[in-house]
C-alpha cells in the first residue's frame, strides 16, 4: 500500500528467491537498476528525502556513512554496546539543548514520528489507568492533527475525537474543551500540523489540560528541530513547548529537521515522573527482563549514529542557516506564487505552505499536470490545495516548480490537461 492507499501487489512469473546466490557485481547492478527507477529530486518536498539535503550534500554524505557504519548494531543490546550507548547519550543531550528543554526532561528514540504519538498515548493511557481508574479512555485532538493518532487509537481501542477547527484553521481550544468528559486521557496539539503549518494555542491548550487534569502532548515532530533556530533568528513564534506548564511530552523528528537518516524520531516526557508511565519492560515469559527503548523491539543503531554526525557537522551555525535558507525559500514561494492566476499561497507559520486553488480548478487534473512535468507535491484536500514543504532547497528547485504551475494552471482552465488526458506518470 502507498501513502495514497494504492495496491501495489505485482503477478511475478515464476520464482523470485533464486537457488543459487548472484554475484555481488549482479545484485549491486540490480539495486542500482531499482534505485534509478525511483523519483529522486522531489522539487518541493525534499522532507521525504531529508538525507538529501540539497542545499548541503556534505552533510548529507556525512549522515549516510554514520548510518552505513552502525547499521547492523542492534540498539537493543545497550549493554554490549558501551560506543553506541555514549553516542545514543550524546544525541539525547544535543536534543534537550538544541530544543531548549530542561535538564531533568527525558528523551527517547523512536522509530518516527508515528511511533513518538503512539508512544505519547500509551503513557497517557497507563496514566489514566492507574491513577483515573479510566478503562475505556477517549483523547480530544484537533481535526488538523496528524492521521497516526488515529491509528493507535484504532489498534489500542481508544475512542478518538476530532474537533473541528476554528475560523483561523486552529485548534478550537473552546471546543476541545467541551469534549472532554472523564474518560478524556489526553489533549494534543500540533506545533505546526502537516496539513497547513499553523501551530496551535498550544499555551491555552495546557491549560485546559492542568483544569482537567488530562495529559498534554505537543506534536512537534515537523517543526521541533526547525523552531528553535526560526525563534534564535528573530521569527517570532508561539510558544509551543516545556515551557507551557500543562504540557508533559513532546515529539520531536529527527529524520526531518534534524536531518538525520530515517527512521528516527524523539518523545521527551518533562521529567522521570511521567516518563515512568511509558511502561516499556516486561518480563512475563522464560527470557526474564525485556526492557526496550520505545514501542518497538530491534533498532539499528545506525540512525542515532546519523543524527551524532549530522549534528556534531552542522552545530548551532548550520541548523541556523538551514533555517534561514528554508525561510528564504518560504519567501521566494510567496513571490513567486503571487504572479500566478488562479491560484493563492495560504499563509503559514512554518514547514509547510498550502497553495489554494481558485473554484473550479481540478485539483487533479493540477497535480497531474505538475507529474508529466516531473514537479511532485501532495495534495490537501480541505480545502482543495497544494502542500509545499518549506525544506531549504536551492533557488532552482522553487524556480522550476513554479514555472511548472505557472504553465500548468492556464492549461487547466483551459480544459488541455483534465484526468481523461493526462499521461500515466509511472
Ligand atoms: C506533524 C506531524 N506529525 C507526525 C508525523 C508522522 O511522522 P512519520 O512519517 O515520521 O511517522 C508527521 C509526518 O509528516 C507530521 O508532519
Amino acid at each position: 500500500m502507498g501513502y495514497f492507499g494504492g495496491e501495489q501487489d505485482l503477478a511475478f512469473e515464476g520464482k523470485v528467491f533464486p537457488d543459487k546466490g548472484a554475484t555481488k557485481e549482479d545484485v549491486m547492478q540490480r539495486l542500482s537498476d531499482f534505485d534509478a527507477m525511483d523519483v529522486t529530486d522531489i522539487y518541493s518536498h525534499n522532507t521525504i528525502q531529508s538525507t538529501t539535503l540539497m542545499s548541503h550534500l556534505e552533510a548529507a554524505e556525512i549522515a549516510k556513512d554514520a548510518n552505513r557504519m552502525f547499521l547492523r548494531r542492534n540498539y537493543l543490546y545497550k549493554e554490549l554496546l558501551p560506543g553506541c550507548t555514549q553516542m545514543g547519550l550524546e544525541v539525547k543531550q544535543m536534543v534537550k539543548e538544541m530544543l531548549r528543554f530542561p535538564q531533568d526532561a527525558r528523551v527517547r528514540f523512536t522509530s518516527g514520528g508515528s511511533e513518538s504519538l503512539y508512544s505519547a498515548i500509551a503513557a497517557a493511557k497507563e496514566w489514566g489507568q492507574q491513577e483515573k481508574g479510566i478503562l475505556k479512555p477517549n483523547i480530544v485532538v484537533p481535526y488538523s492533527i496528524h492521521t497516526a493518532f488515529s491509528k493507535w487509537c484504532k489498534y489500542a481501542s481508544i475512542e478518538i475525537k476530532r474537533i473541528p477547527l476554528g475560523d483561523d484553521y486552529r485548534a478550537d481550544v473552546a471546543a476541545m474543551e467541551k469534549a472532554i468528559n472523564r474518560n478524556t486521557i489526553l489533549i494534543a496539539g500540533s506545533a505546526p500540523c502537516w496539513p497547513y503549518g499553523l501551530f496551535d494555542d498550544i499555551p491555552a491548550l495546557g491549560a485546559v489540560a492542568e483544569k482537567h487534569n488530562v495529559w498534554m502532548h505537543v506534536d512537534g515532530c515537523l517543526g521541533g528541530f526547525q523552531s528553535p533556530f526560526v525563534e534564535k533568528l528573530g521569527q517570532a513564534l508561539p510558544v509551543w513547548d516545556f515551557r507551557v506548564p500543562g504540557v508533559r511530552s513532546i515529539s520531536a523528528d529527527l529524520h526531518k529537521h534534524g536531518y538525520s537518516a530515517k527512521p528516527l524520531s524523539s518523545i521527551t516526557f518533562r521529567n522521570k515522573e511521567w516518563e515512568q508511565y511509558y511502561c516499556c519492560s516486561a518480563s512475563d515469559w522464560p527470557d526474564g527482563l525485556y526492557s526496550t527503548e520505545a514501542i518497538t523491539g530491534t533498532t539499528s543503531a545506525g540512525p542515532i549514529a546519523s543524527a551524532w554526525a549530522v549534528m556534531k557537522f552542522l552545530g548551532e551555525e548550520g541548523y541556523l542557516a538551514l533555517a534561514k535558507r528554508s525561510m528564504e525559500v518560504k519567501q521566494r514561494y510567496l513571490e513567486k506564487i503571487s504572479a500566478i492566476d488562479g491560484v493563492e499561497c495560504f499563509p503559514s507559520d512554518l514547514c509547510t505552505m498550502t497553495i489554494r486553488l481558485e473554484k473550479g480548478l481540478d485539483l487533479f487534473a493540477v497535480m497531474g499536470g505538475l507529474f508529466e512535468r516531473q514537479s511532485y507535491c501532495l495534495p490537501s484536500f480541505q480545502p482543495p490545495a497544494l502542500k509545499i514543504v518549506l525544506d531549504p532547497v536551492t533557488d532552482d528547485v522553487v524556480d522550476t516548480f513554479v514555472r511548472d504551475l505557472a504553465e500548468v494552471i492556464p492549461l487547466v482552465k483551459a480544459g488541455e490537461i483534465s484526468i481523461e488526458n493526462l499521461k500515466p506518470w509511472m
